[in-house]
């Protein structure tokens, strides 16, 4: 019997390609998280002023801990640098190989082939989009909060940053949830056909579905910053709690 060479038979790259498909479910399912608790100031300042003092463990510790959300921040940023290093590993490495992928992107008029691409460049995006917004969160987390917050969208004039921000996680999320459920073989059927236009329904309903609730909190967030500029800065104090003596 012949020798298999050692590089055929290594392990390596597809427990790689598992780890890049852990880390992308996981920051998936946090973000659709994330947009609910951001989204809660749709209900109330009262509601994301109590999501946001969860957090700091205020009603666990009795004081807020605002390192906790530091804490928290630095571990997202570490599974993100984590999965866009393994994401890179299939980036085209040369202008030629772009022209090359482009132009067969284009011959092809291939759905999943496009949406690869689309992958890549909200992928390359967020490398800079999100990278704002996490050193903001880590390095001022007492300042989440319905005033402190809007004020950073408006006053802080970081809106155009979320919107940008906002399409890119909800196209890449979706795009990302679709292509592991191809790959894994989850929800397949009998007929590949029908399970994958199914699939791709049911991403375009969630993408939607987030992009409607990412688009009210950010539009709730300028009214309360565009109302609150006068006095930007000043922090929200729920009634019950200016209240207390
Ligand atoms: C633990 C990490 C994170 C925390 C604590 C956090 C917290 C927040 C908070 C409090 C807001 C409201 C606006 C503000 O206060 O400035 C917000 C908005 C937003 N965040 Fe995050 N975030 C985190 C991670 C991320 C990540 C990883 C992404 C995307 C890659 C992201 C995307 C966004 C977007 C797009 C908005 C605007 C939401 C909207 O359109 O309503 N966040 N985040």
């Amino acid at each position: 019997m012949k020798d298999v060479p050692i590089a055929a038979t290594s392990c390596g790259p597809a427990r790689l390609d598992l780890l890049q498909s852990a880390t992308g479910l996981f920051l998936a399912l946090f973000m659709w998280l994330h947009m609910f608790f951001v989204s809660s100031i749709l209900l109330s300042k009262d509601a994301f002023w109590t999501v946001a003092r969860f957090f700091e463990g205020y009603f666990i510790f009795g004081r807020p801990i605002p390192l906790l959300v530091s804490a928290f921040v630095g571990f997202i940023f570490f599974i993100i640098v984590a999965h866009a290093a393994l994401a890179m590993r299939k980036f085209p490495a040369t202008w030629r190989q772009y022209r090359t992928f482009w132009s067969h992107m284009r011959a092809m008029h291939h759905a999943d082939t496009t949406l690869w691409m689309v992958q890549l460049v909200t992928g390359f995006a967020m490398f800079f989009l999100a990278s704002v917004h996490l050193y903001l969160m880590a390095t001022h987390p007492e300042l989440i909060g319905p005033y402190a917050s809007a004020d950073r969208v408006w006053s802080g004039r970081m809106w155009p940053l979320y919107l940008l921000l906002l399409f890119a996680v909800e196209l890449h999320g979706g795009v990302g949830l679709y292509r592991l459920a191809v790959k894994w073989g989850w929800w397949s059927s009998n007929d590949p056909l029908r399970s994958r236009l199914r699939m791709k329904r049911a991403k375009w309903g969630l993408t939607l579905f987030f992009l409607a609730l990412g688009l009210m909190s950010l539009a709730a967030y300028i009214k309360i910053g565009i109302a609150h500029a006068p006095s930007a800065g000043e922090l929200y104090l729920p009634d019950w709690l200016q209240a207390q003596p």
